[in-house]
C-alpha cells in the first residue's frame, strides 16, 4: 500500500532547475568552459560538487581542490542571488494542489532533494510547514543516483520503501528511487522515461491521489 509521497524539489515543486542552469552557465562562461542545456541535463538531481565535476569535465585545464571549492561557492552565490525573489506564486503548476490533496487524504509527504538550499527555498515559497519530513543535501553524504536521500525521507516518515511513491524530474532521481525500492512518478525532464512507474508532463496533468487510490485497491 502506498501511504507516503516523497517529492523532489528542484524541477518538481519549483522551477529552480532553470536558475541552477543559469548559474552554472555564468560560472562556466567566466571560466571559458563549454556549457549548454544538454550538459545541464546530467546535473539534474546531482549534488553541487558532483555537478561541478561534470561541468569541469568539459574544461581544458585541471582544477585543484581549492579552485573547485571556489568555483562551487561562486556558482552557489550566483544561484542564491537568482532565487532571492522566489515567491509562492513561482511554484510549478499543480504542485500546491497535489500537496493539499495528499495531506487532506492522510498521505504522509516528504521532501527528498540533493539541494543544500532546500530549507531556504521552502521558506520562500511558504511550504515548510506542509511536510512531515525533509531530507536534503544538508543531511546526506551520497547524492542521487544513490538512494540515501529517499531512504532517509522514508525513515523519517516511519515508512518502508514499498509504502513510498517518489516524484522526480531527474534521471539520477529516477535511478535513486528505483534503487531505494520505491515507485516513481516521472515529471518534466523525466516525463518520457520508461524507467518511471508512471509519467506526467507536470503535476497539473495528473491526480497523484487518484493514482495512489487505484493502485491501493
Ligand atoms: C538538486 C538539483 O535538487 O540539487 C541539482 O537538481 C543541484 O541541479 C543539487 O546541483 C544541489 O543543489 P545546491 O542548492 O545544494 O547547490
Ligand atoms: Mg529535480
Amino acid at each position: 500500500m502506498i501511504s507516503a509521497v516523497i517529492f523532489d524539489l528542484d524541477g518538481v515543486l519549483v522551477s529552480t532547475d532553470e536558475y541552477h542552469y543559469l548559474a552554472w552557465k555564468q560560472m562556466a562562461k567566466d571560466e571559458g568552459i563549454v556549457f549548454n542545456r544538454e550538459i545541464n541535463e546530467a546535473l539534474r538531481g546531482v549534488s553541487r560538487m558532483d555537478s561541478l565535476d561534470i561541468v569541469l569535465s568539459h574544461a581544458v585545464k585541471e582544477y585543484t581542490l581549492e579552485e573547485k571549492k571556489m568555483l562551487a561557492k561562486k556558482k552557489n552565490e550566483i544561484y542564491v542571488k537568482l532565487i532571492h525573489t522566489l515567491q509562492p506564486k513561482d511554484m510549478l503548476p499543480g504542485a500546491k494542489k497535489t500537496i493539499e490533496a495528499l495531506k487532506a487524504a492522510g498521505i504522509k509527504i516528504a521532501i527528498g532533494s540533493s539541494s543544500k538550499n532546500t530549507p531556504a527555498i521552502l521558506e520562500q515559497i511558504e511550504l515548510t510547514d506542509y511536510f512531515d519530513a525533509i531530507a536534503d543535501g544538508n543531511n546526506i553524504t551520497k547524492s542521487k543516483p544513490d538512494p540515501e536521500v529517499f531512504l532517509l525521507a522514508a525513515h523519517l516518515l516511519n515508512k518502508t520503501p514499498e509504502e513510498c511513491l517518489v516524484i522526480e524530474d531527474a534521471q539520477s532521481g529516477l535511478e535513486a528511487a528505483i534503487s531505494a525500492g520505491m515507485l516513481v512518478l516521472g515529471v518534466g525532464s523525466a516525463s518520457s522515461s520508461l524507467q518511471a512507474t508512471i509519467r506526467a508532463k507536470s503535476l497539473k496533468d495528473i491526480s497523484v491521489l487518484d493514482w495512489i487510490n487505484q493502485r491501493n485497491r
